[in-house]
C-alpha cells in the first residue's frame, strides 16, 4: 500500500471506491456530483502533484456517485510539467490500492475529425504515443511488460457508446495521439498524426493509461474537444480557447459518466 493510501484509509475509515476519476481542464465539476463527499487535499498525499495548469484544482473527492464509490481526482500531473512521465504513477497505485478496478480518464483535446467540433466528445479506443516516453521506465520486474491491446476496455465502451444513444448524446470514437507540449502541434505534425491514424491529440492521459493497465485496472478514456488541432481552423491555440470552450463538451462527459456509475460497471 502506498503511503497515501494509508492516509485516505485512516482519513475516511476504509472506505474502497471501486471507481477512480481523474477530471481533465474543465471538468472540474464534477466533483460536484459526488455524494457524501470526503475531500482530501493533494498536499495531504504523498507523490500527488500539485497542479500548476489553471482549471485543475488539487484535490481528492472521495463518495459516491449513482450507486457507485468513487476516488474522482480534481487535478493531474503532466509529462510537461517537469519531463517526469511517471508523474502520475502514485496517484494511479493509490487509487488501485484503495480498492479501485476501473479507471476513467477525461481530458482536452484538439479534434482531428472534421464531424467532431469544439464541445463534442470523443471516447478513446486506442492511442499512439508518440513522446518517446514511458511512465514505467526504471520498474524492474515482469509486470512493466504491459499487453497494451484493448488497453480501453471493450465492454466499457460498448455500455458507453449505449448510453449515449439513450441520452441522445453524440459519441465520436478514436484514436487519440499523446504529444509531450506544452507547446501545441504544428500543422504538420498533426498531419503526420492523421496519416498515422489520430483522430484526437493531447498532452495527457496516456501514461495514467499505461500505469493503470500495469496495475490490472480497467481503463475508459474520453476526451472534450476544445479545439480543430493545429492547422485545421483559422482560430489561434490557446489555453484560454481551451477553457473556454470546455463547458459544452464537459456536461455531456458528466452525464455519460454519470450514467455508467449508476449502472454495474462488471
Ligand atoms: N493539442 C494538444 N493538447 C490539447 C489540444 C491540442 O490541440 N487542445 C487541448 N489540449
Amino acid at each position: 500500500m502506498t503511503d497515501a493510501a494509508k492516509v485516505i484509509k485512516k482519513k475516511t475509515n476504509g472506505f474502497a471506491p471501486k471507481v477512480g476519476i481523474v477530471l481533465g481542464s474543465g471538468l472540474g465539476g464534477f466533483a460536484d456530483a459526488v455524494e457524501d463527499a470526503h475531500v482530501i487535499g493533494y498536499e495531504e498525499l504523498d507523490g500527488f502533484p500539485p497542479s500548476g495548469v489553471h482549471g485543475h484544482a488539487s484535490r481528492l473527492v472521495l463518495g459516491r456517485v449513482g450507486q457507485t464509490d468513487v476516488a474522482v481526482c480534481q487535478g493531474r500531473a503532466h509529462y510537461y510539467e517537469h519531463g517526469n512521465p511517471a508523474a502520475m504513477k502514485e496517484v494511479v497505485r493509490t487509487l488501485k490500492a484503495i480498492g479501485c478496478e476501473t479507471l476513467i480518464l477525461t481530458n482536452a483535446a484538439g479534434s482531428l475529425l472534421e464531424e467532431a467540433q469544439p464541445g463534442a466528445v470523443i471516447m478513446l479506443n486506442d492511442h499512439i504515443n508518440l513522446t518517446g516516453v514511458s511512465p514505467l521506465f526504471n520498474e524492474t520486474g515482469n509486470s512493466r511488460f504491459v499487453d497494451m491491446v484493448d488497453a480501453y476496455d471493450p465492454s466499457i465502451r460498448t455500455k458507453l457508446e449505449t448510453i449515449a444513444k439513450d441520452n441522445g448524446i453524440t459519441l465520436h470514437q478514436g484514436v487519440y495521439a499523446w504529444f509531450c507540449g506544452p507547446h501545441f502541434e504544428t500543422a504538420a505534425e498533426i498531419r503526420m498524426a492523421k496519416t498515422l491514424g489520430a483522430d484526437a491529440v493531447g498532452m495527457s492521459t496516456v501514461p495514467e493509461v499505461i500505469l493503470a493497465r500495469e496495475a490490472s485496472m480497467k481503463v475508459a478514456a474520453m476526451s472534450i474537444v476544445t479545439n480543430m488541432a493545429a492547422g485545421m481552423s483559422t482560430t489561434a491555440l490557446s489555453h484560454e480557447q481551451t477553457m473556454d470552450n470546455a463547458a459544452e463538451g464537459a456536461a455531456k462527459v458528466q452525464t455519460l459518466i454519470t450514467a455508467l456509475l449508476e449502472g454495474s460497471l462488471s
